[in-house]
């Protein structure tokens, strides 16, 4: 009897030498213990075969190698368990001394910040956005806009000519025309948008955006237009920027004006920026002229009106300090990155 009994002992031992998963240890311990197929629960029931005086020597045997298997497969399996986790564990370990790895993400183009923070600045004046198309013809983009026949602007060199009729739009100022004939006055709107001309160098682009303002109602005067510029110029280059107006020529404007912000690099004492004059210059501006109001049906003897319009490129240029305009259409992230907020 005790030798059978030591021969499943070693039987037992011998095959979980071999073992090295918990899974398939419990699997072994199944082929013993387990209540209906295992091979320790089957020796108790041959006990029936036995002559009635065997059977309680022989059951307390089989109970004493029971008791024995019950506990070798639990420290069997503990230890298996603790082999695992520290395995588990191990591969799981974080270096915390190497480099993370590193999430792009991606940001607001400088453009895009500008136009937002213009929009913003003129939307808090009671602005309202006004886009009008690319494509425009010459009554929008010049006639209306009291360009005469022989300007220059009209030329095959500046204007981009889509057909005999249609052209690429060369100033957002076609969305003066095109509000002015389907609203009377007040009207006060800021048209953003991308314009198109024949000019490439560090500081031009053939595409580049603008962005237009027209106020027009009663008893509107050069003074609102500089209150107004004030308030743009501090908020977009700084609290002590002072703006001065110089006399200019556009067709659409009378009288028409060049608009300077005081050097906010140097305060004005003059410097690389503003090239030693103390004054950058930002935009255009001027009164509506007479003509394009009744060009579109306003009466200039009830109503006047300011214009002006500026380069969205130029002002993020001069803000940031970028020195080429391609900076801004090549998309290289080196150049982007440094603009997240
Ligand atoms: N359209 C002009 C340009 O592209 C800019 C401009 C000047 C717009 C004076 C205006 C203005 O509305 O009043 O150079």
């Amino acid at each position: 009897m005790d030798e059978q009994i030591k021969a499943m002992q070693a039987e037992i031992e011998a095959a979980a030498a071999s073992i090295t998963d918990s899974k398939e240890m419990y699997l072994l311990r199944k082929q013993y213990l387990d209540n209906k197929t295992g091979k320790i629960s089957a020796l108790m029931k041959n006990m029936r075969d036995l002559p009635p005086e065997e059977r309680p020597a022989f059951g307390k045997v089989v109970n004493v190698l029971k008791g024995w298997a019950l506990d070798f497969f639990t420290e069997q399996d503990a230890r298996l368990k603790a082999i695992e986790l520290a395995q588990k564990n191990a591969a799981e370990q974080i270096d915390v001394t190497m480099p993370a790895s590193k999430h792009l993400c991606g940001a607001l183009h400088p453009q895009t910040l500008i136009a937002n923070e213009l929009i913003d600045i003129f939307a808090g004046m009671g602005f309202t956005i006004f886009e009008g198309p690319e494509i425009e013809n010459d009554y929008y983009n010049f006639t209306a806009l009291n360009t005469p026949q022989d300007h220059p602007a009209r030329d095959m060199q500046d204007t981009f000519y889509v057909s005999e009729e249609f052209l690429l739009r060369t100033q957002t100022s076609a969305g003066q025309i095109r509000v002015m004939e389907n609203a009377q006055p007040p009207i006060k709107i800021l048209s953003p948008g991308k314009v198109f001309r024949s000019d490439d160098d560090a500081t031009h682009s053939p595409m580049f955006s603008q962005m237009e303002g027209l106020v027009v109602d009663k008893g509107i005067t050069l003074c609102d237009l500089q209150g107004m510029l004030d308030v743009f110029a501090q908020n977009i280059f700084g609290e002590n920027v002072k703006t001065r107006l110089r006399p200019s020529y556009f067709p659409f404007t009378e009288p028409s004006v060049e608009v300077d912000v005081s050097c906010f690099a140097c305060g004005g004492k003059g410097c690389r920026l503003c090239k030693d004059t103390g004054w950058i210059e930002v935009l255009g501006a001027g009164m509506v002229n007479r003509h394009v109001l009744e060009n579109c049906g306003v009466d200039p003897d009830v109503y006047t009106g300011f214009a002006f319009g500026m380069g969205i490129e130029r002002i993020a240029m001069l803000k940031y300090g970028i020195p080429n305009i391609k900076m801004l259409f090549e998309s290289d992230v080196r150049v982007l990155e440094q603009f997240r907020g």
